[in-house]
């Protein structure tokens, strides 16, 4: 028998009738708090996928969780604890997938932090190996929904940017309202960046590229660093993934905006 879409979205608890959401467009950034409040507990933009972790991905995940993860809490993050130092640039990433372009970053920027957040624990796995491979001490992993995590664990404007590389697509309309970028997100999100942060957003999805644009374009705290799409910054590799989709002649679009009112970074960094 097919699970009732509401309990799907609820984690299983049914949701009151009246306590129901109409969203109709993905423009939902005129909701009122309590509205905004019940979107952003009932929708999920992942499923828990079933593949296994090789040994491997196993080990790693049991040696090196303990020393790398970062339970979920409902209480803010306390970054001294969390990486042994607070002074330096905190970069969040969502949805890493196997880690390689986490790995690839943090390593390249050693002098900045790396939150990175993710459901699929083979996903998790393979990053944990890469930090121990190359080895890494800027990465930590928090395995929960990305959504609660920006809600309880980051405080305002406690961030310097935001990473949200190839998110699900989730083509087909009715799924639509599953998308992580919408218009209540991002609000939040703009709120945990410290002014002059920046979000940046990649996907080989043209329809969702457009979006991700307007949800981005409609938040005033923010601004896009060009008129349209960028170019690809260098910091973000091009990943396996993405290579063979163009060489079979998918586009990807970049989308970077930037916190208002900052005073000199990160234009430098990007
Ligand atoms: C299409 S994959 C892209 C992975 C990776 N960024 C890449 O470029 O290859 C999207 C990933 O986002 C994760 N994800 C989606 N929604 C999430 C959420 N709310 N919290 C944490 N992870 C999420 C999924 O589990 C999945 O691994």
């Amino acid at each position: 028998m097919k699970t009732p879409m509401n309990k799907l979205q609820n984690n299983g608890i049914p949701i009151k009738k009246n306590a129901q959401l109409s969203i109709a467009s993905h423009n939902v950034g005129d909701l009122s708090e309590t509205n905004r409040a019940l979107y952003l507990q009932r929708i999920r933009s992942f499923v828990r996928r079933s593949g296994r972790s090789s040994k491997a991905q196993k080990r790693a995940f049991e040696s090196l969780g303990p020393q790398f993860k970062i339970a979920y809490q409902s209480s803010t993050i306390n970054w001294l604890t969390a990486f042994g130092r607070d002074n330096c640039p905190r970069i969040l990433e969502i949805g890493f997938g196997m880690g390689e372009t986490t790995a690839h970053i943090a390593r390249n920027r050693p002098n900045e932090d790396f939150i990175a957040v993710e459901v699929h624990e083979p996903g998790i796995g393979a990053l944990l190996k890469l930090i121990g491979q190359i080895p890494l001490s800027n990465i930590r992993i928090i395995q929960h929904d990305a959504v609660e995590v920006v809600e309880n664990m980051l405080s305002e404007a406690s961030i310097d940017g935001v990473h949200i590389f190839f998110p699900d697509p989730w083509h087909k309309k009715r799924h639509h309202k599953r998308r992580l970028l919408q218009s209540p997100f991002v609000a939040l999100l703009a709120s945990r960046l410290k002014p002059g942060g920046y979000v940046h957003c990649a996907t080989d999805w043209q329809e969702y590229a457009e979006q991700i644009l307007e949800v981005l374009n409609i938040e005033t705290s923010l601004k896009n660093i060009t008129d349209h799409y960028t170019t690809r910054p260098n910091y973000r590799p091009v990943t396996k993934f993405e290579n063979r989709g163009v060489l079979l002649g998918h586009k990807v679009w970049d989308i970077v905006f930037q916190k208002k009112f900052f005073p000199n970074f990160p234009n430098k960094r990007i």
